[in-house]
């Protein structure tokens, strides 16, 4: 199919749309998720990243598109800023958040059991099912991907606020 990304973020939003649209997906507005990102925009790139896959490796007659994309909106829907969690500590919520996303998903949403596995199991090798389903591999490839560019962009971001110090410095 060769989707441009024009075309792939058009497809989130049509297939998100009552996802995007739900009053608790406006909490993730607010929850920071690496670095500058908020858990809303992350989730996005990571069902625009998921469709892009699932596209340029020719996995259409495998994947359905529709719960695809509704499992990366909702792979993060714990609804809390995890930097808060766990009295800072951060090491039970890599573990937990994916049945934390699925119970929320499921009180808002009527999810298929694709939509439902690949919520539940996107942190696998951390936790220890892997997802039944393509999709599940997909949203959890594209996480991986999403999470370590925005950890590396926000760096990036940090260094420039340092430069004028450097130029000062001569
Ligand atoms: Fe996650
Ligand atoms: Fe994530």
């Amino acid at each position: 199919m060769l989707l441009t990304r024009v075309q792939i973020r058009r497809l989130v939003h049509v297939h998100g749309r009552e996802i995007l649209e739900h009053e608790h997906m406006q909490i993730e507005r607010t929850c920071y998720q690496h670095g500058v990102v908020t858990t809303f925009a992350h989730s996005i790139r990571v069902a625009c990243l998921a469709v892009w896959l699932a596209d340029r490796l020719h996995l259409w007659h495998r994947v359905d598109l529709h719960s695809l994309i509704r499992a990366a909106l909702l792979h993060d829907y714990f609804l809390y800023d995890w930097h808060d969690w766990d009295e800072g500590s951060h090491r039970l919520h890599g573990f937990t958040h994916g049945s934390t996303a699925m119970r929320n998903a499921v009180h808002d949403f009527k999810l298929n059991r694709i939509e439902r596995d690949s919520i539940m199991n996107h942190m696998f090798p951390l936790t220890p099912c892997p997802p039944k389903y393509i999709e599940g591999y997909l949203v959890t490839a594209a996480d991986k991907i999403s999470a370590t560019q925005e950890t590396l962009s926000f760096d990036r971001f940090d260094k420039t606020l340092r430069k004028p110090d450097h130029g000062r410095r001569r």
